[in-house]
């Protein structure tokens, strides 16, 4: 049997993606772009539904992202062209930014440029054109890559000097405050902060962070459940209205300052429902940085068990897996064995799984997951085998 070596996305790439942006440009504006910008989306290996409460995190950025082609204008005008979006242009002024109910992408534009003007009053408008292949509603940050890629754009076009954790925050910050979603720092802080072939541990009350190598012989192995996403936003700000009534009844800032220990001793006390989703989000900040020292030993043992016990806890204590997912992850699993380790991953109700899998392991665990999962689901998947690439920032 001829050993197998897996066809990676290339790091050419963001080339091919920056080629595009810059023809796309000259088509629509008749001249060349002055830049050209990248920031990619992420996958997170270990810790979700933690960052909100203060928790520990462990993304990497992937070698999906978004491309922003641009030049400056005199005056306050945004025009923008989304390549991949069904109405593709929109123009507004930076003096009279307003929510746009029909086109939700220039959204993520105005939000995002609206915070940043909040620091920095005095940009001028541009002309933008956006393309990018982060696929959308999977739970691979299309978003904050669309948001960290705007900041990027912007701190190039016109000299400032803004560093990754301010332009995360920025990011979030228009996603919290004016598309209407209560989301952590996680997606943000690592698109702008990333380091190629690392995955980072982010402690998110602090915001400071340390990189572990992802070992050479691992793919990031994901798989996209292809579940449309329902219920997503009113979910997910449930989830955290939860986290954050077990914190008002310890008396605390967030979830993050509550023990195991000290859980357990309230159990009577706290309602059963409430009693799982703090239980989740404690037991995960520990696998968290367990993860994150096995990576830096290249345990492959602990991995696999801790993966496993992440996704156990999202399914059953936290509720926010679908049965596509679990399906995913027991047919991956049952291939990989302790050889590598899968959970789903980011906010859940469909999207996508990760896996951690030697690439000897990768066209096995495809072949099997094309068999059996559209068998048991009459679901197609799709595949993206990814490697951790730079933040937009670093
Ligand atoms: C979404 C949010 C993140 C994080 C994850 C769950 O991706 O944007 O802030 O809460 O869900 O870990």
């Amino acid at each position: 049997m001829s050993k197998y070596v897996p066809q990676l996305v290339p790091e050419s790439e963001n080339v091919e993606q920056k080629q595009l942006a810059q023809q796309l440009f000259e088509q629509q504006f008749k001249c060349s772009a002055q830049i050209v910008c990248h920031a990619p989306g992420r996958v997170n290996l270990m810790g979700d539904h933690t960052d909100y409460n203060d928790g520990f995190v462990l993304p990497a950025a992937i070698n999906y992202g978004t491309t922003i082609a641009a030049s400056s204008r005199q005056d306050n005008v945004i025009k923008v062209y989304a390549h991949d979006c069904e109405q593709q242009t929109n123009e507004f002024s930076l003096n009279e930014i307003t929510f746009d109910q029909q086109l939700m992408w220039t959204n993520y534009v105005k939000g995002t440029l609206q915070a940043l003007m909040a620091k920095y009053p005095d940009i001028k408008g541009a002309n933008l054109v956006v393309t990018g292949n982060v696929p959308q509603g999977a739970g691979l940050s299309s978003s904050a890559s669309f948001e960290i890629a705007i900041l990027k754009t912007f701190s190039q076009l016109y000299q400032i000097d803004l560093e990754g954790v301010s332009a995360a925050l920025m990011g979030q910050q228009a996603e919290n405050n004016f598309v209407g979603c209560n989301c952590g720092i996680m997606d943000q802080l690592i698109s702008a902060m990333g380091q190629k072939n690392h995955a980072m541990l982010l402690d998110c009350k602090d915001l400071s962070f340390e990189d572990a190598a992802i070992p050479e012989d691992l793919v990031l192995f994901i798989v996209n459940s292809n579940v449309k996403r329902g219920l997503v936003d009113s979910e997910y700000n449930l989830r955290r209205k939860q986290c954050e009534k077990v914190a008002l009844y310890f008396g605390v800032s967030a979830l993050r300052e509550v023990t195991l220990a000290q859980l357990n001793s309230a159990k009577e006390q706290i309602d059963p429902v409430l009693f799982k989703r703090a239980r989740h989000v404690i037991t995960e900040n520990t696998r968290a940085i367990t993860t994150f020292n096995a990576l830096k030993q290249n345990n492959m043992a602990t991995i696999s068990t801790v993966m496993k016990a992440s996704h156990t806890s999202l399914r059953d204590d936290f509720e926010v897996s679908t049965k596509e997912m679990d399906g995913l992850v027991a047919i991956i699993e049952s291939v990989l064995g302790a050889n590598g380790g899968v959970r789903m991953t980011g906010g859940g109700f469909g999207g996508c799984v990760v896996a951690l899998v030697p690439k000897s392991m990768v066209e096995q665990v495809k072949d099997v997951v094309s068999s059996r999962y559209e068998e048991e689901f009459f679901l197609k998947p799709s595949f993206y085998l990814c490697t951790a690439t730079q933040g937009a920032f670093r």
